[in-house]
């Protein structure tokens, strides 16, 4: 997305609650099962050239994904990485479908384990080159009580993540479909799909963009937002990093139908934007953001053929999120956090101007994914919402 909305936002607010009928929605226990895709892509991974060597192996990450970096994942994808693990992992959570607006939005609900602590329904938004499964490392914590000192209370979460519209199994959306259009949804899921008369909202990258209009559309009250970055970053950023971004919002067909049927494609184009939008200690704690995490990713996208649908929400938002940002009519709290590997910059006076700006936090591990580069920062920005909750 643009670089302007490449940011993590949190926010929470009320509201408003129709009578929930679940059955209006179709509302339906969901399972992964796409194992029956895996020798098709293994035998593709398996079979597609590379190149022997670098051609200029003076070239660096910046010049786009290293060969080397390319090659490990591939051989991995085909020798040790095991889907079926992976699906199974992912099958413990709680899976559903509902149909809303004529569309079937999947999403994860995994509800709280404890029956004392402040039951505060949160929704996790990702982004691209994401999926829900970025969050898998939070969602067990988010559930169970934590202790609050401080407060004296214990805090846990019921947890809704869904796919973002055309997203792995949340079916592809109108050709005009907006952020905002997502937001509506999203809204509609909670309050009347799931009743939920008050929730928070978390977004990452264009998850934060429908978070923002959720936040500015549906609510009455906000909790936080955090960010930080470095100017000279975000400098370098916007000079060399964006192409990706004008390639996929004017000519997605392009790349979605040359990279659909092509793993190792997708691998070079999406892990190379996991590579460098990842905090360079990558895979060492906190991150959990290794191998098996990239190639699961790219394996939801490949075997739900959902690259191209993916890619089109560049096109079908041309702004990124918004071109000017005015004041969101609600004193619902915000909250804003920003990672130090992240590739924007939005200062906190910017962030204060376009909602109740009660929290802005740097972390200085993590980019991106924070789901996956630094979970434990990522719980403490959302546990920090509870205590707006009544
Ligand atoms: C990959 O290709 C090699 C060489 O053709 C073959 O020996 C091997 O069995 C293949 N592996 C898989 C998983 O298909
Ligand atoms: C918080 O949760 C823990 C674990 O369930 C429980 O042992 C403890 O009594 C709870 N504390 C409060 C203040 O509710
Ligand atoms: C989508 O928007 C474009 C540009 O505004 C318009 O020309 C086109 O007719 C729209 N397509 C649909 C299916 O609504
Ligand atoms: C604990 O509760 C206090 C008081 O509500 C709050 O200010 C603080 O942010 C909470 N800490 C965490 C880690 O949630």
């Amino acid at each position: 997305m643009r670089l302007t909305s490449r940011l993590v936002f949190t926010a929470a607010f009320a509201a408003t609650v129709v009578g929930a009928t679940c059955d209006e929605y179709n509302l339906e226990p969901f399972k992964i099962d796409l194992c029956g895709g895996i020798p098709h892509l293994k035998a593709l991974v398996n079979n597609t050239w590379l190149p022997e060597k670098a051609l200029y192996p003076g070239a660096g990450v910046d010049k786009g994904v290293e060969l080397d970096t390319l090659r490990e994942l591939r051989n991995e994808w085909v020798t040790t990485f095991d889907w079926e693990k992976q699906e199974a992992e992912l099958n413990q959570l709680e899976h559903f479908t509902a149909e809303i607006e004529g569309q079937v939005v999947h999403f994860v609900h995994q509800k709280s384990k404890a029956s004392d602590a402040i039951p505060g329904p949160v929704i996790l938004i990702h982004g691209w080159p994401g999926s829900f499964h970025e969050f898998l490392p939070v969602i067990e914590p988010l559930t169970q009580p934590s202790f609050n000192a401080t407060s004296g209370k214990n805090v846990s979460f019921n947890v809704v993540i869904p796919s973002l519209p055309g997203f792995v199994f949340s079916s592809p959306p109108p050709q005009n479909w907006t952020v905002d259009d997502t937001a509506r949804v999203f809204n509609t899921l909670m309050s009347e799909v799931l009743g939920y008369s008050t929730y928070a909202v978390h977004g990452t990258d264009w998850g934060a963009g429908v978070s923002y209009s959720m936040y500015s559309s549906f609510s009455e009250t906000v909790r936080a937002t955090h960010l930080k970055v470095t100017l000279q970053r975000d400098i370098e950023w916007t000079s060399t990093g964006t192409g990706y971004f004008v390639e996929l919002q004017t000519k997605p067909n392009d790349l979605g139908l040359a990279l659909y049927d092509s793993p190792v494609g997708q691998l070079a184009w999406i892990g190379g934007k996991f590579k460098i939008w990842s905090d360079p200690r990558a895979g060492t704690p906190p991150s959990v953001f290794d191998n098996t995490a990239i190639l699961t990713a790219i394996s939801l996208y490949y075997l739900t053929h959902t690259f191209l649908s993916s890619v089109w929400i560049y096109e079908q938002n041309q702004n990124g999120l918004k071109p000017v940002y005015t004041k969101a009519l609600t004193d619902a709290p915000l909250l804003f956090s920003q990672y130090e590997y992240n590739v924007a910059l939005w200062p906190e006076e910017y962030v204060a101007k376009v909602g109740n700006l009660v929290s802005y936090k740097a972390h200085d591990f993590g980019v991106h994914s924070a789901g996956l580069d630094n979970p434990p920062a990522l719980l403490e920005d959302i546990r920090d919402m509870a205590k707006y909750f009544p």
